[in-house]
């Protein structure tokens, strides 16, 4: 009887601690963490002294804190980070690239914003955007359309409207550019103040790697692009 007991004991002791060793893999010491004006904020935001707990890491003891968007990405001024759960959160950043581009007023280097999305996670602009038309200057031969404003830059015109209403259609050869629009700038602002560097972005963390996470596993993007989970036993 009593070995029974041993056995069962042995069974159900060996069972707990494989499980605890088993939920914990490469998270060990992954915990939320505070992170200045931010509060206490967790995956997928990581700090940036241990970015392998995370997919955006924050520098958060700077006075401008800095943030990662993406393992792959650049980073930006982080002016707010709001996080609903582990799979979605708002964030509020600030391109100095493109702040420094609008100040210097490069038009020729106003380029649609990119932000890695993949089967990890995705991000989005949730600040309205402003439609900008690129087109040749030899190429073209149209009358400017009505409410639409015109910008020389180089050996291109770009046309923008300030009003939201269905856009004219433009030849195929204009290429279109759309960035975070002003909410606060006057009707007769010119493009460089109708631009603005500070805006929200979405953050959504995909289902598959929310359970890869919660199984202690770290998210990664294959070579051939597709969602890989690796749960390397090696932190045991
Ligand atoms: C994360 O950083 C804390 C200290 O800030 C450290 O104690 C912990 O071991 C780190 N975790 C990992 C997984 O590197
Ligand atoms: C950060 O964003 C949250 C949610 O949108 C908002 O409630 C909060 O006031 C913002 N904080 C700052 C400092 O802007
Ligand atoms: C995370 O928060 C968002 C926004 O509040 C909500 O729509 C979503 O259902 C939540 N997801 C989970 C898994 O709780
Ligand atoms: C611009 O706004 C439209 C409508 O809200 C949206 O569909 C589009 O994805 C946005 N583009 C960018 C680059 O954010
Ligand atoms: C360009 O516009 C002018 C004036 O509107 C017109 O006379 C001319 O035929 C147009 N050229 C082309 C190639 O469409
Ligand atoms: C746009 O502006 C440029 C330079 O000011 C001018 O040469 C061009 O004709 C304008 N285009 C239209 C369609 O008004
Ligand atoms: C255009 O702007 C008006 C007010 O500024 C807004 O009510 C409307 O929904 C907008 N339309 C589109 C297509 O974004």
């Amino acid at each position: 009887m009593a070995s029974v007991y041993l056995f069962v004991i042995f069974v159900l002791s060996h069972l707990l601690v494989h499980s605890a060793t088993e939920g914990n893999l490469n998270h060990a010491n992954c915990t939320p963490f505070y992170c200045g004006k931010f509060g206490s904020i967790g995956f997928p935001f990581a700090k940036s002294t241990n970015s392998s707990c995370g997919l955006l890491t924050v520098d958060c003891d700077e006075t401008t804190p800095m943030i990662q968007v993406g393992r792959e990405g650049r980073s930006y001024n982080a002016i707010n980070i709001s996080q609903s759960n582990t799979s979605y959160a708002t964030i509020r950043i600030k391109d100095q690239v493109l702040q420094e581009h609008l100040n210097l007023r490069r038009c020729s280097l106003l380029g649609t914003l990119t932000f890695p999305n993949s089967p990890v996670v995705s991000f989005e602009i949730t600040t309205p955007n402003q439609t900008l038309f690129k087109c040749k200057r030899t190429l073209i031969n149209l009358t400017l359309p009505r409410n639409f404003k015109n910008t020389s830059c180089n050996d291109y015109n770009i046309y923008y409207s300030h009003s939201n209403h269905t856009s004219p259609s433009f030849p195929p050869e204009c290429s279109i550019i759309q960035l975070p629009k002003s909410g606060t700038s006057p009707d007769d602002a010119d493009l460089y103040a109708l631009l603005t560097a500070d805006f929200n972005l979405e953050v959504h963390v995909s289902l598959d790697c929310i359970s890869c996470h919660n199984r202690g596993g770290q998210c990664q993007n294959s070579r051939g692009g597709e969602f890989n989970c690796a749960t390397g036993k090696k932190g045991m």
